[in-house]
């Protein structure tokens, strides 16, 4: 089981489209494993983008994360990186396709809606960053019904 980082930016909340988007993520078969609005510090905004630092985009993005509350979720499935940022599509609503959540709600290149964990490594850091208090851990009861039998896996 792999867990990810998925965020509601501003624009997502403010609009409405927080529940949409969630059942899009629940849907798909990824288990919620921590939730809350919250809103983002500079310093929390600082961390979380620190790889974009030197980008010319970065105070503009800063200023956008932090102008008003966000959803954080964690979530836990098999894949669920990879399966996360299918689901979001490309970073920029005018690029993304339809059918995902950037492609279907945006066209714009900074409100893009929703961000998503883009490795392992990246997971581990975010999830530390935005739930220091750690997870909930529980029974998914759905799994058995979304991820192939062990033993079909195993052939
Ligand atoms: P995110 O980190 O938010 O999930 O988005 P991403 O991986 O698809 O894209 P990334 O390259 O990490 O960029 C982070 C956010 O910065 C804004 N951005 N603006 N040229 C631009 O104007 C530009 N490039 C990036 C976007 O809001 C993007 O989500
Ligand atoms: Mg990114």
């Amino acid at each position: 089981m792999e867990r990810t980082l998925i965020l509601f930016k501003p624009d997502a909340v403010q609009r409405g489209l927080s529940g949409e988007i969630l059942s899009r993520f629940e849907r798909k078969g990824l288990k919620i494993a921590g939730m809350k609005l919250m809103q983002i510090s500079q310093e929390l905004a600082a961390k979380h983008y620190e790889a974009h630092k030197e980008r010319p985009f970065y105070p503009g993005l800063v200023q956008f994360m932090t102008s008003s509350p966000v959803v954080a979720l964690a979530l836990e499935g098999i894949g669920a990186i990879a399966t996360c940022r299918k689901l979001m599509g490309a970073t920029f609503g005018s690029d993304a396709e339809a059918g995902t959540i950037r492609g279907d709600y945006g066209v714009s290149r900074s409100f893009n809606l929703v961000h998503g964990s883009d490795s392992p490594e990246a997971a581990e850091r975010e999830l530390g960053l935005f739930f220091p208090e750690g997870l909930v851990d529980y029974d998914y009861a759905a799994y058995n019904w979304i991820y192939d039998p062990v033993e079909e896996l195993k052939k």
